[in-house]
């Protein structure tokens, strides 16, 4: 189960505009495009905009979040885009009940607010929801990027150790973490946090 607190944090995130709604999908996704399979589930799918924008390019997509005003704003914005998406208010952690099976999970910006415990804990129920050659793309924070507000920075070896089992590391690339300019909470390295664009894919 997800750290209460966590729901908490992210619950003031989203009484003001969060740093990381920057109203389109963030450009590492958008450049790996064609890497994205079919049936979609986007975890941690906060206000929708990577759903939406892979719906709208005919991906069937499944958005999850554990907070209901993000996911209000996912419906919303998706009907006014005219696309259909499916939005659950459901923990990450429990992603691996749901029956459906994906080809691709999009995560831009989840892995990187779990501990250890919570990061072993969602790898796994990943596992159980994508069959061998299915994907995860994953943009987090890097440990290049410096300071230490905002999210835990995540070191390259981590992602390697966090999917040593079960999957194969296609590709960690150095990526950026684009937010919203000149907002509180986004004072990061101008043109986007320093972050990883990693493609593990189920062995
Ligand atoms: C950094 S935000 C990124 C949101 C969205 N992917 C984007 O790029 O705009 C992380 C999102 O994960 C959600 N989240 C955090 N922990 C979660 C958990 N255990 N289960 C489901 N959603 C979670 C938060 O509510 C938030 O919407």
């Amino acid at each position: 189960m997800a750290d209460p607190s966590a729901a908490g944090r992210f619950a003031d995130f989203y009484a003001r505009r969060p740093p990381w709604d920057i109203g389109r999908p963030q450009a590492a996704f958008v450049a790996a495009a064609d890497r994205i399979g079919p049936r979609v589930l986007d975890a941690g799918c906060g206000t929708g905009d990577l759903a939406i924008w892979l719906a709208a390019r005919g991906r069937v997509v499944t958005g999850v979040d554990f907070l209901a005003a993000p996911l209000e704003q996912a419906q919303a914005k998706a009907r006014a885009a005219g696309v259909s998406a499916n939005f659950l208010q459901m923990d990450a952690l429990a992603v691996g009940e749901i029956p459906e099976r994906f080809d691709t999970v999009t995560d831009c910006g989840l892995f990187h607010t779990f501990d250890d415990t919570g990061r072993a804990a969602y790898v796994a129920a990943l596992a159980k929801l994508l069959e061998p050659g299915a994907r995860l793309l994953m943009l987090c924070f890097s440990t290049a990027e410096p300071g230490e507000h905002g999210p835990r920075r995540v070191d390259r070896s981590e992602v390697l150790a966090a999917f040593v089992s079960g999957w194969g590391v296609e590709s960690i690339e150095p990526a950026r973490f684009e937010v919203v300019p000149g907002i509180a909470g986004a004072e990061f390295t101008p043109g986007g946090a320093r972050a990883w664009f990693a493609s593990l894919q189920r062995a």
